[in-house]
């Protein structure tokens, strides 16, 4: 059997990036559906990345005045950046006047998914798309197919690719898949939560000569902790006492505390960005877009900000039928995308052990670090990416 659906935007992924499309399209009077392969609880328990940028929050508010941010997120008004044994702290409010929160992204999904489905959102879970076609006609079709094997035929206005890194619509945008620009790196992350007290207040960012660390919080009780591995690294072959040993080793200043280790994964590192973000009637957005490694914390900010610009171009298309903000959205969408991009890839080069580096590579990226913590100018560059430039 097949149903047809008519609606006027069929957002493709029920992350950040497509429960938030879909509340600034509803604000707008555009009906959209939402469907996502995952299961309602897959969504709200997948981990993934934890700082919200200050216009990311201030976004969530706007949407929900009483958004958890503010009473289970946690302020952060610097990072530390660690190398050669010494810490050095960014001030973020000193340096920008703007702060960031750590907040993980499935709290963030949690909020949004109810307060979508309270207002009425078609929102469909376990419904895998397959294709999508027409998107050169004004009758875009997404092809997909629910749990119960049932086959749906979504025909809308325009058909947005919010699906992630595997993204089902961006060959119908790029022509192929694989169509953009990337770069690989020769390391990955070995992240884990523990439940333990945190370690510090605020994050560091360790380089070391055996590679990086990050300590990261979640809550009183849990941390989130990170040290750089090898990028085919198997998270079950270290002992807990081996991955304590690594993490304490990275820190030289910091005793860590220590707790059970509950959840271990390792992160794959990716810079990639699609060749097209647009074409006819059909968008991508978040990491159907671009990926990037999680060292600038970027990720899930910069799905957002993509976001606001497409909202304020459908908004235009389909309310006005006015075509130029939709014709400006690559253009316009790209240039955050590629500050993002270098940022991460800076920080990332900045702070991670090469597995060639010779003497001279360890010396002189102590002496860039040095530059940046040592200079007010450097301090304010960093603390501009990290908190993110003004959406929109
Ligand atoms: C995290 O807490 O998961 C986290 C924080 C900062 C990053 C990446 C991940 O840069």
């Amino acid at each position: 059997m097949i149903t047809s659906i008519r609606t006027r935007v069929a957002i493709v992924g029920a992350g950040p990036a497509g429960l938030i499309l879909s509340h600034l399209l509803a604000d707008a009077g555009i009906e959209s559906i939402v469907i996502d392969q995952r299961s309602r609880d897959e969504i709200e328990h997948t981990i993934r990345a934890g700082i919200l940028e200050q216009g990311t929050v201030d976004l969530l508010t706007a949407i929900d005045p009483n958004t958890r941010v503010h009473t289970i997120g946690d302020r952060h008004d610097g990072i530390e950046l660690r190398f050669q044994g010494e810490g050095h702290r960014i001030d973020f409010p000193g340096l920008v006047g703007r702060s960031v929160w750590l907040y993980p992204q499935h709290e963030v999904l949690k909020d949004m998914l109810r307060l979508r489905l309270g207002a009425g959102q078609d929102l469909r879970f376990g419904v895998t798309a397959s294709r999508v076609e027409d998107v050169e006609s004004e009758r875009p079709r997404v092809f997909a197919t629910t749990a119960d094997g049932e086959e749906l035929t979504i025909e809308a206005d325009f058909v947005v690719g919010a699906d992630g890194s595997r993204s089902v619509v961006r060959p119908a945008i790029t022509g192929d898949s694989r169509s953009g620009y990337f770069r690989e790196y020769p390391f990955a992350w070995f992240g884990i939560l523990t439940e333990a007290p945190p370690s510090a207040e605020e994050l560091i960012y360790s380089n070391s000569r055996n590679g990086f660390a990050l300590i990261s919080q979640r809550s009183p009780e849990v941390q989130r902790m990170y040290f750089q591995c090898a990028p085919d690294a198997d998270p079950n072959a270290l002992t807990e006492e081996q991955i304590w040993e690594t993490l304490q080793s990275r820190v030289p200043g910091t005793t860590l505390k220590e707790g059970p280790i509950f959840q271990r994964d390792v992160l794959r590192f990716r810079s990639f960005v699609a060749h097209e973000l647009r074409h006819g009637r059909a968008a991508l957005v978040g990491d159907a877009a671009h990926t990037v490694p999680p060292t600038g914390a970027k990720g899930m900010n910069l799905a957002i900000a993509d976001v606001v610009l497409l909202a304020r171009a459908l908004r235009a298309l389909l309310n006005e039928s006015d075509e130029r903000p939709i014709d400006g959205y690559a253009e316009q969408a790209s240039r955050r995308i590629w500050k993002a991009q270098h940022f991460s890839w800076w920080m990332t080069s900045m702070l991670h052990t090469a597995p060639d580096a010779s003497d001279f590579d360890h010396l002189r990226q102590a002496g860039e670090l040095r530059s940046v913590v040592e200079s007010e100018a450097g301090r304010t560059f960093l603390a501009e990416a990290y908190t993110g430039w003004p959406i929109g």
